[in-house]
């Protein structure tokens, strides 16, 4: 699997706050890491990229800190990536330059307010297009922030990582509260680095994160695990495919991204998790303490499910893939409040019962609910991934239970988080 996403984006990102040397092994190779790694190097550090092999890669990182940052001349490109974008605009909201954080197209059109309104809470001056709605975003820092007590409407990881990492130039403890717990990497990967940080679980009011600000984030090594969310494509695909096994080594299992594995279970899913490395896979677990596994899918009988608007969120980024599994599942599957998906790398609501209609899928947009009925025969057909990785490697795996050819617009977006991807699906279908 490649590194997760997720993890290779805060790992370089934390290298570059630290100051020091920091060596990542494993990290993701997609474009939207390039575009992380390129901005830590305009902002100062020295970064060398080594040894990539299988779409994941070495990067060595010594930078000045966040008290040596170099204001860069130009605008700093994150080109398709939310995360990037979003968590870059925590951390220069704690650092004493201006600089402009923008992006593609599709970025140019993703929400920011939702970052702007604590960090400016927090002291911060940040000035965006459209009425401070829309990137580019111009983040002009500060190195003693106010501490916040903030509660998140939307349950967004890069919105709660945001005030994180700006709480660490905060003077006191800074609060974010969340309707959902989100992904937890942040607040794993600063308490590795010296940072004291404390998760409380509300039961169904959410969970609360607070963050001791004023210490250094010390810089250090880690491996990162294989992605979840790419791997969810292949569980996907052996499940759906009627005479498969796909083993799958050292996935990620963190509890706050497991969900779409506890939701393909639900539907009947035949997967096995062994510890990662007892099958003697590659990829054990690293020094970010993430638990991983070695995950075998087999051909499985599904069943349609309800998955509720928490359920959503801890699966965000793997619905498009489950609208596909639920294609195949006998009976009804509804996805509820899955508004947010209409605010990622395109209109996934809207590209998802397009694609999959275009297949002969039965998907229905009800509000912000999602319905599927199945089993439908899946016929090759032309889709459109709206440039959106997610979606041309959700149509991708479509194509491969489909009657005869699928064509997929604009598939080379994959790349953004799964340059190998299309490599490795005609290896399976050899
Ligand atoms: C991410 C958080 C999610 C997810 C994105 C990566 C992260 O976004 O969709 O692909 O790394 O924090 P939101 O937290 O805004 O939902």
């Amino acid at each position: 699997m490649p590194g997760d996403k997720s993890i290779s984006h805060r790992a370089l990102m934390l290298a570059l706050v630290a100051r020091g040397r920091s060596r990542i092994e494993g990290a993701g190779d997609g474009a939207d890491i390039r575009s992380t790694a390129a901005i830590v190097r305009a902002l100062g550090a020295t970064v060398v990229a080594s040894g990539s092999v299988d779409g994941r890669v070495t990067y060595d990182i010594d930078s000045p800190g966040i008290d040596g940052f170099v204001a860069p001349p130009n605008a700093l490109d994150c080109g398709n990536s939310g995360t990037s974008l979003r968590l870059f605009a925590g951390i220069l909201a704690g650092a004493a330059l201006t600089a402009t954080l923008d992006g593609d197209h599709s970025l140019r059109g993703r929400p920011v307010a939702r970052i702007i309104e604590p960090l400016r809470a927090m002291g911060a001056t940040l000035v965006a297009r459209n009425q401070d709605s829309l990137p580019p975003v111009t983040v002009s820092g500060h190195p003693a922030l106010r501490p916040i007590d903030w509660s998140t409407p939307v349950p967004s990881a890069q919105v709660k990582s945001a005030i994180l990492l700006a709480g660490l130039r905060a003077d006191g403890t800074t609060r974010v509260h969340e309707r959902v717990a989100t992904r937890d990497h942040t607040e794993r990967m600063l308490r590795a680095r010296g940072v004291t940080v404390r998760s409380t679980t509300d039961g169904d009011a959410g969970a609360t994160v607070e963050i001791e600000g004023g210490v250094p984030v010390q810089a250090m090594d880690e491996r990162v695990p294989g992605d979840p969310s790419a791997a969810a494509f292949w569980l996907v695909a052996g499940a759906i495919h009627p005479d498969a096994v796909l083993i799958l080594p050292g996935v990620g299992t963190n509890p706050t991204r497991r969900g779409i594995l506890d939701l393909l279970e639900r539907m009947g899913a035949d997967i096995d998790e062994h510890p990662a490395g007892s099958g003697g896979a590659a990829h054990a677990a690293g020094s970010v303490g993430e638990p991983t596994a070695d995950l075998t899918v087999r051909s499985s009988a599904l069943r349609g499910i309800d998955v509720s608007s928490t359920e959503v969120a801890g699966a965000i980024d793997e619905i498009p893939i489950l609208c596909l599994a639920a294609t195949q599942a006998a009976g009804r599957t509804t996805i509820r409040g899955a508004g947010e998906l209409r605010h990622k790398e395109s209109d996934r609501l809207t590209g998802i019962a397009a694609g999959l209609r275009a297949l002969g899928g039965r998907v229905e947009i009800d509000g912000d609910d999602l319905v599927i009925d199945g089993p439908t025969t899946l016929n090759g057909s032309s889709t459109d991934s709206f440039d959106d990785h997610r979606l041309a490697m959700t149509f991708a795996v479509a194509g491969l239970i489909a009657t005869g050819s699928t064509e997929i617009g604009r598939a080379a977006s994959a790349a953004i988080s799964y340059p190998g991807f299309f490599h490795d699906l005609e290896r399976i279908r050899a």
